[in-house]
């Protein structure tokens, strides 16, 4: 058994924002501008509509999940308790704990799910089993 995470504790972070009439940047600084520092970045795209993605919980990852483009949906569970959070603004992160279970669905066309991760991949960190997560954290 391990320490249960809540999903009280995955938040929606507004980022930094620098307008311009020409167009927008957010600038994400590792450790400051997130609650973990940056090892790893990867993005999803080219996602067929109605596909569902994540289907995991991670034992010691923790991300923060931007929709660069686009929007979809996050559902979380922590074993007990479940939300299902929307993202649709590239200055909004979602802060996922580890041992959260997150499921990624209603992806709209064209949409980029920008991933910000505190470590490096590794599958042994993955639980990849929704009855599994239950039994490891409950
Ligand atoms: P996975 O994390 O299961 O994707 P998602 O949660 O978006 O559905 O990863 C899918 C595949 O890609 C899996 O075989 C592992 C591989 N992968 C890497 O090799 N490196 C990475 O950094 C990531 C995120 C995935």
């Amino acid at each position: 058994m391990a320490i249960k995470s809540s999903i009280y504790n995955c938040v929606i972070r507004e980022l930094p924002k620098i307008e311009n009439r020409a167009g927008n940047i957010t600038p994400l600084t590792s450790g400051k501008t997130t609650p973990f520092l940056i090892k790893r970045v990867y993005y999803l795209y080219d996602v067929p509509g109605g596909s569902v993605r994540g289907g995991h919980a991670h034992k010691n990852m923790q991300q923060l999940l931007i929709a660069a483009s686009g929007s979809f949906d996050v559902l979380l569970d922590d074993g007990t308790n479940r939300k299902t959070v929307s993202l649709n603004r590239p200055y909004y992160g979602l802060y996922i704990t580890s041992g959260i279970w997150r499921e990624l669905l209603n992806f709209s066309s064209g949409a980029i799910c920008l991933v910000l991760a505190s470590t490096y991949y590794d599958e042994s960190d993955y639980i990849r089993s929704f009855e599994e997560f239950k039994k490891f954290y409950n």
